[in-house]
């Protein structure tokens, strides 16, 4: 669920260092694709007044991911959700709208911020396992709920039928199409997530087959179409049978459609493929491809130390609270204007206690120092649904890059924020027995 080197589709690959970083009359510039958004211009005239850390969100390359995204749906007929998981920034829902039909959630919240954020448009949701003290007002929002197990569909489905929804079953095909990555992949053995053929076999029953409109795998994190093609072998093998009684089919997302090199032809091939042969309604549910290489995240440099060959300079961002996926995955995000074979090579690390709050190793043309503003690539994506405020980390504010290039703020936290997630509205009080 994060980033990668334009060129790979595996998430260790991340350049850590410039793939070819160019000087030009208007200053630096850095020709990856994480930094294509910047045409030409270096961080510093951009965004040198901005407080550090912060993430810019740029609207202009939402729009060419939108675009791009659309016309896939023009030319095959399937629908494209945003997953909110990846990139939940509501300020650009109405800007990304005319491109998708809706939205994909992962719970209640989820589901009520798409049902609000972009009216008007399908609400999809998928959990791994539903709350039946939300499921209610989940029924307000959602008009597409997918269940993870055939005992959720016993459970919710009936009363979900009755208002209205359509339903669906998420499916395990059981084939895995990426190595080494167990923690993002839903096929791997034991997986949680999906309901295999032979728990199809054991559990399913006639009243609970009526109550299904479609079908749903997600199996994909950052690849490309050939992956997809040998999935849908799989899920054509395992379900093959079932799919004709279906009125949906949803790819789920991992598709990284807007990566330069995607192999949209193929991806096209698959869906029309799929519609044609059963009939179906295709829904594909991207996160990344949506809002892919439209952020950044801006830190400055606070101080640097050496021990024995390692320099470190501390950053005022964070690895472990402001991208979290740099160790969770872990990825070594791309920086602006850092390149191989520079003479000055920098550990990058947050300020915080943790020993492991390092962003990666990197080379530069000249010595760093106190005060200079470094600028992350790709950042739109899994970072401002998923920081947090670890160590009393302040959360960086959010600005929005808009099309003729003013910065606005959309958000700022404070002391507040981080103190009000601790606790201390002990209002009511739950009596207890004991
Ligand atoms: C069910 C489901 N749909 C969609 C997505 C979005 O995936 P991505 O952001 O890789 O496109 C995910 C990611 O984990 C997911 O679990």
């Amino acid at each position: 669920m994060a980033r990668t080197d334009e060129t790979k589709t595996t998430k260790q690959t991340a350049c850590a260092s410039g793939a070819g970083q160019t000087d030009t009359a208007a200053g630096l510039s850095d020709p990856r694709p994480a930094f294509a958004a910047l045409h030409g211009h270096s961080p510093e005239d951009l965004f040198a007044d901005l407080p550090t850390p912060c993430y810019i969100l740029d609207e202009r390359q939402l729009l060419r991911n939108g675009e791009l995204l659309a016309s896939v749906s023009r030319r095959t007929g399937c629908k494209i959700l945003l997953a909110q998981k990846a990139f939940s920034n509501y300020d650009f829902y109405l800007l990304l709208a005319p491109y998708l039909a809706g939205t994909e959630a992962s719970g209640l919240f989820e589901a009520r911020l798409g049902a609000e954020k972009m009216p008007g448009r399908e609400v999809h949701v998928f959990c791994a396992a539903y709350r039946p003290d939300q499921f209610g007002e989940l029924l307000r929002f959602a008009d597409h709920i997918v269940f993870n197990s055939l005992h959720q569909l016993r459970q919710f489905g009936p009363k979900a039928k009755q208002a209205g929804k359509s339903l669906g079953l998420r499916i395990n095909p059981e084939c895995s199409t990426q190595e080494g990555h167990a923690i993002y992949d839903p096929c791997a053995p034991g997986s949680r997530l999906g309901v295999t053929r032979c728990q199809w076999d054991c559990e399913i029953t006639d009243d609970l087959r009526k109550l299904l409109d479609g079908l749903h795998f997600h199996t994909l994190c950052e690849q490309d179409a050939d992956a997809l093609e040998v999935t849908l072998q799989a899920v054509e093998k395992k379900f093959g049978d079932i799919l004709p009684d279906m009125k949906w089919l949803n790819f789920g997302g991992g598709h990284h459609i807007t990566r330069p090199g995607y192999h949209i032809e193929k991806l096209e091939q698959c869906i029309r493929r799929a519609s044609r042969q059963w009939g179906v309604t295709v829904y594909l549910e991207p996160g990344e491809a949506c809002a892919l290489n439209a952020g950044f995240l801006a830190a400055r440099v606070l101080d640097v130390v050496r021990n024995g060959s390692v320099q470190t300079a501390i950053l005022d961002a964070s690895a472990a609270c402001h991208m979290p996926d740099v160790i969770e995955m872990p990825y070594t995000p791309p920086l602006f204007g850092a390149q191989d074979s520079q003479p000055f090579t920098y550990r990058l690390a947050g300020p915080t206690c943790l020993a492991g709050d390092v962003i990666g190793d990197y080379s530069f043309p000249r010595e760093l120092k106190p005060g200079d503003l470094l600028l992350f690539g790709d950042m739109a994506i899994y970072t401002t649904c998923k920081n947090n405020t670890f160590n009393g980390m302040p959360l960086p504010d959010i600005w929005r890059r808009c099309a003729d290039g003013r910065l606005v703020r959309l958000t700022s936290f404070g002391y507040a924020d981080f103190r009000e997630r601790l606790g201390s509205k002990a209002e009511s009080i739950i009596s207890c027995n004991n």
